[in-house]
């Protein structure tokens, strides 16, 4: 396991970017490619062409680092790709509060994938079900045949399983065949691997059961690869905004309630949770899609539309947990071919993938706490302006220190929009406007 760097950088947001990078450079020991690299030029045109189709360049967001985090004792730097602003500092904030109640606490289940295989005009569903039951052995002998290297490493198919499901047309359709195969795909999200088993077994599953085989996927619902983590917070320590631990945990408690009775509700608690997840997932190069997927499914397991998270109150602490399915990798994707994923694990410094999973479930508990913490107290509208009319400022024309100043009177004069920053600037003196816009 590589060594632990320090989650906590007091004042690194009131630092110049290039100051910012030069402090990580030193604390990470990061080269001079990997600080080009964090700059802005993590991929090259022409890797990109070897990556997609008919590609003409790449595509940049900004990349921040979520600070503060400690999970299972250990701190994380967390790199976050995204363009919303306040998720970075929602990340941060949240995550330093909860280290000073003890970090949270998080586990991963092993890889574990699903494969499935759809059969049809199979005849019998007792008997097409025993026939596959019966072939077991050969069909995992055969999906292990593909990966002689993951079985070496100690992962590979581990079981079939067969569902029989209602014909989605009425009594008289034929019950859906779904063979699934589970495969343990280690360090690899295992999306590749997955198909491959999938696609080889199909011939087998047909020979077994006399039947026609159509789709062979895996599924992005990895309910065998799930991810936990939880916080404790003492409620004293959430005092905020002139307001009492208790008011504040209360308004925290009332949000997870909303959200398990209300999907209304909970798609926005939930795309809460995703602000952080998928912010990290796309700089570390998931398969962010996949994630996404998986998460809302699994959301809806019960059939109803639930949040991700919960929170409670327990025994004078604010409790909160998270479980979702992460399909993450350490391996493949583009892991190796994107400098900017290198570095972004270069920071990271996980070891695995299931170390990896213990990391996004915090990430996006910590994200889901700053949200429903304003929005269950003084609303997010105030931060959001601040940042909104930083954006204002600039698109005005506003440079340099002059980004946060006009910001600032903007937001005094409740009047956050373009005309009024050019407004302001337009009245400055001369030598004044100049430094303001750089020109
Ligand atoms: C905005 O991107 C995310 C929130 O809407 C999440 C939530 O409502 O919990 C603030």
């Amino acid at each position: 396991m590589s060594e632990s760097v320090s989650s906590r950088f007091p004042g690194f947001h009131k630092l110049p970017l290039t100051e910012r990078l030069a402090h990580l450079a030193k604390a990470f020991g990061l080269s001079r490619e990997d600080v080009h690299t964090l700059r802005g030029n993590a991929l090259e045109a022409e890797t990109a062409d070897q990556m997609i189709e008919n590609a003409v360049g790449t595509f940049s967001l900004p990349l921040g680092l979520g600070l503060n985090l400690t999970v299972n004792g250990r701190d994380y730097v967390v790199p976050m790709a995204l363009e919303e602003p306040s998720v970075v500092a929602a990340v941060s904030f949240a995550s330093k509060i909860v280290r000073e109640a003890g970090g949270f606490s998080a586990e991963a289940d092993p890889s574990m994938m699903i494969g499935q295989v759809q059969v049809t005009r199979y005849g019998d569903p007792t008997a097409a079900t025993e026939k596959i039951l019966a072939a077991r052995d050969q069909i995992l002998a055969l999906a292990n045949s593909f990966h002689p290297d993951m079985v070496r490493r100690g992962g590979g198919a581990r079981d079939v399983e067969v569902r029989m499901l209602p014909p989605p047309e009425g009594p008289r359709g034929e019950p859906l065949l779904i063979v699934h195969v589970l495969i343990d795909t280690q360090e690899a999200m295992g999306a590749n691997m997955i198909n491959t088993v999938a696609e080889g077994i199909a011939p087998l599953v047909e020979q077994a059961t006399g039947g026609k085989v159509y789709l062979r996927i895996l599924s992005n619902l990895a309910d065998r690869r799930l991810a936990r983590a939880s916080c404790r917070i003492p409620v004293p320590a959430l005092a905020d905004f002139d307001m009492s631990g208790e008011d504040i945990a209360e308004g925290i408690a009332q949000a997870s309630r909303f959200a398990m009775a209300d999907p209304y509700r909970a798609a926005t608690h939930n795309k809460g949770v995703m602000n952080g997840i998928d912010a990290v997932a796309i700089a570390t190069g998931q398969d962010w899609r996949a994630i996404e997927a998986g998460a809302h499914a699994f959301a809806c397991r019960e059939g109803q539309y639930r949040p991700l998270s919960t929170w409670y109150l327990e025994e004078g602490h604010l409790v909160g947990r998270i479980e979702l399915p992460l399909a993450l990798g350490t391996v493949g994707g583009p892991i190796r071919v994107h400098p900017g994923v290198q570095t972004a694990f270069k920071l990271l410094r996980v070891s695995t993938a299931r170390e990896l999973a213990t990391v996004f479930a915090s990430v996006g508990l910590a994200q889901n706490f700053a949200a429903i913490r304003a929005l269950g107290s003084v609303g997010i509208q105030k931060g959001h302006m601040a940042l909104h009319a930083r954006c204002v400022a600039v698109t005005a024309g506003a440079r340099g220190a002059w980004v946060e100043k006009l910001a600032n009177l903007l937001v005094k004069a409740g009047h956050v929009k373009v005309e009024k920053a050019k407004e302001i600037l337009a009245a400055l003196p001369a030598d004044e406007a100049r430094a303001a816009t750089g020109s």
